[in-house]
C-alpha cells in the first residue's frame, strides 16, 4: 500500500523557488509509487491568529479545511523559505490554526523539513527554526533535513501547477539532484515502513 505524502511549501509566492522545490519532491515521491499532493497554503487564507476572534467567531472554515486535507497524510514535507532566520508567518498561522482544530492530528504523521532559499546557506536557519516547532510539539521527524542552497539558479522553468517545475539546473548545483533523491527516498523508506508496520 503507497503512503499519501503532503508537501506543504511555506511561500504561497507566484514564482516561489519553494513551490517549485515543493513540486518537484512531489513528483519524485510519485516516482517512488507514493501519493503525494502539495498543499498550497494560498488555498487556505486565514486571519493572524487572535484569540478574541477565536473565541468570538470559532475556527474559521478555512482552518478546518486544511485540517480535512492534511488529516488524509501520513507524512508532511515543509518546504520553507527563511525569514529573518525564521519560519514565515503564513506557514507558522497556518500550523498554529490547524492545532486550533486538531493538535492529535500532528502526532499522526512522519515530518520532514526542507528549505530552500537563494543564497549560499539554502534556508538553514529556517530548518533549526522549524524543528525546534516540531520538537516542542514532541512530532516524529525525519532526522536528517534537506536544504538546497543557490535556489534561484536551480529550476528553469516557472512555477505551474499542471507540470511541476524539476531541478532543472544540476550543473549549476552540482550534487544537489543527488543529495535531494537521496533525501527523498530515505523520507519515502521511511514512511512506507510506518506504512507497513500498522
Ligand atoms: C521578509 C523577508 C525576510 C527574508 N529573510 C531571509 C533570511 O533570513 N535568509 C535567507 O536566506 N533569505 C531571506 N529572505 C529571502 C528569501 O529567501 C527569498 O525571498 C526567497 O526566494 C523566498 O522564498 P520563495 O521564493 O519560496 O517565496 C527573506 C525574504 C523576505 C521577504
Amino acid at each position: 500500500m503507497s503512503a499519501h505524502i503532503a508537501v506543504v511549501p511555506g511561500s504561497a509566492r507566484r514564482d516561489s523557488l519553494n513551490r517549485r522545490l515543493a513540486g518537484d519532491l512531489a513528483a519524485r515521491f510519485a516516482e517512488r509509487d507514493q501519493t503525494a499532493v502539495v498543499v498550497e497554503l494560498g488555498d487556505y487564507p486565514l486571519p493572524i491568529y487572535h484569540g478574541d476572534d477565536e473565541v468570538e467567531s470559532g475556527v474559521p472554515d478555512a482552518a478546518i479545511a486544511l485540517h480535512g486535507v492534511l488529516a488524509q497524510a501520513d507524512g508532511v514535507v515543509l518546504v520553507s523559505p527563511e525569514y529573518n532566520g525564521g519560519m514565515p508567518a503564513l506557514l507558522k498561522n497556518s500550523i498554529d490554526w490547524v492545532t486550533r482544530v486538531e493538535r492529535a492530528v500532528f502526532h499522526r504523521w512522519l515530518i520532514g523539513l526542507v528549505a530552500t532559499s537563494p543564497g549560499s546557506r539554502g534556508g538553514a536557519n529556517v530548518l533549526r527554526a522549524m524543528r525546534h516547532v516540531v520538537d516542542h510539539m514532541r512530532l516524529e521527524v525525519l532526522p536528517t533535513s534537506l536544504s538546497v542552497p543557490h535556489g534561484g539558479e536551480a529550476f528553469d522553468e516557472p512555477v505551474d501547477t499542471t507540470s511541476p517545475a524539476r531541478l532543472a539546473r544540476p550543473d549549476v548545483v552540482a550534487a544537489t539532484d543527488a543529495f535531494v533523491d537521496e533525501y527523498v527516498t530515505a523520507l519515502a523508506d521511511w514512511v512506507g515502513r510506518r506504512d507497513l508496520a500498522d
